[in-house]
């Protein structure tokens, strides 16, 4: 398959482009800022995404079969910070990629998120009411809304939870800003009371890949991992995995309640009902424990953490 990749310099986009690379498909990869190789990649090219005319000729010259939309403002904090920027990225984007697919027959698929929900009915399925809490939540419901209704025959919207996973920087995913911190001697905070049901990108990346290598499926879909965490269990479990016991800062619980201000755009539990894909695919739901397996330490903290040992 000739697959069209934007964010493959992202977590989840370069996740994909492996999964792809591994599959045997040719992924053009679309990237931003970032300079280095990207690997699974067969083509890279450099683009700003909020320039349509150049997109649609990046389009229709690769004429894919597949156009797979991992680019975004993935943080709500940065969203807040340029909510235009968001805007162009976060909704204009998808609408227009999934018009070009339904222009070039393509299929599409479009990452949303958990955080359509508010966090405080779970678990949710995919036609529970959705409330979004912050600017990132709104645009990423707005894109699902506008993706389905330009390319209905041809977009999966896959609504992700919290990714974890090894990322191209070493600076993206939440193992890696606890090293971060970790690495400059600052005790990390973790929220003891928001429950999570993280998975990496590298799962998610095979279920995409498994859902567009399949003819006959369309829509919206939840995917997430095998059990839902707080984020303070979570931080224990990486500390733990590293041995980062006596020789890191230790992590700080905080509760919402000691944060008002931020938790009302932040959501307690996005646990996530998974049918009607859990346990219908080959990819399998993960575990923590099988998500711990598969982090490497950062290489920007490389150093730092091997003078521990
Ligand atoms: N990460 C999570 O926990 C999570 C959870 C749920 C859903 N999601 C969704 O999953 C998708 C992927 O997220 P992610 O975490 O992989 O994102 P990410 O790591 O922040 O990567 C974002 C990607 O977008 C690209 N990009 C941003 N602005 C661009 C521009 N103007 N022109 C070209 N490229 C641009 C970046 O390219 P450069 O870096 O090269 O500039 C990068 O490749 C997003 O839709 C996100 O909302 C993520």
């Amino acid at each position: 398959m000739k697959i069209f990749l934007t964010g493959a310099s992202g977590l989840v986009g370069s996740a994909f482009a492996q999964a792809a690379s591994r599959r045997g498909h040719h992924v053009t990869g679309l990237v931003g800022s970032y300079a280095g190789t990207v690997p699974g990649v067969t083509e890279k090219r450099s683009l700003d995404l909020t320039d349509d005319a150049a997109l649609t000729a990046a389009v229709l010259e690769a004429f894919p079969d597949a156009i797979v939309n991992c680019a975004a403002v993935s943080e709500p904090p940065q969203c807040d910070a340029d909510p235009a920027r968001a805007q162009a990225l976060n909704v204009a984007l998808p609408a227009i990629l999934a018009r070009l697919a339904h222009h070039v027959s393509a299929r599409f698929v479009h990452l949303s998120s958990e955080q359509v929900f508010d966090g405080t009915n779970p678990p949710y399925a995919i036609q529970s009411p959705t409330r979004p809490i912050n600017l990132y939540a709104r645009q990423k419901l707005e894109s699902e809304r506008l993706v389905l209704a330009a390319a209905p025959e041809f977009a999966i919207v896959l609504r992700a939870p919290l990714l974890t996973g090894n990322s191209l920087s070493g600076k993206r995913s939440l193992h890696e800003r606890l090293f971060a911190d970790w690495a400059a001697g600052k005790a990390p905070l973790v929220y003891s009371d928001e429950i999570r049901q993280p998975c990496t990108a590298a799962n998610l990346a095979d279920v995409m890949l498994e859902l567009l290598e399949r003819n006959d499926v369309r829509g919206l879909y939840h995917w997430a991992g095998a059990e839902p965490c707080s984020r303070l269990e979570l931080a224990r479990r990486i500390r733990a995995h590293f041995k980062l016991g006596e020789t890191a800062a230790p992590l700080q619980a905080v509760t919402r309640a000691e944060n008002p201000k931020a938790a009302a755009k932040r959501q307690a539990n996005l646990t996530l009902d998974l049918q009607p894909l859990a346990g219908k695919l080959k990819t399998p739901l993960e575990t923590i424990e099988a998500q711990l397996d598969q982090f490497i330490v950062p290489p920007p903290f490389r150093e730092w953490y091997f003078a521990q040992a």
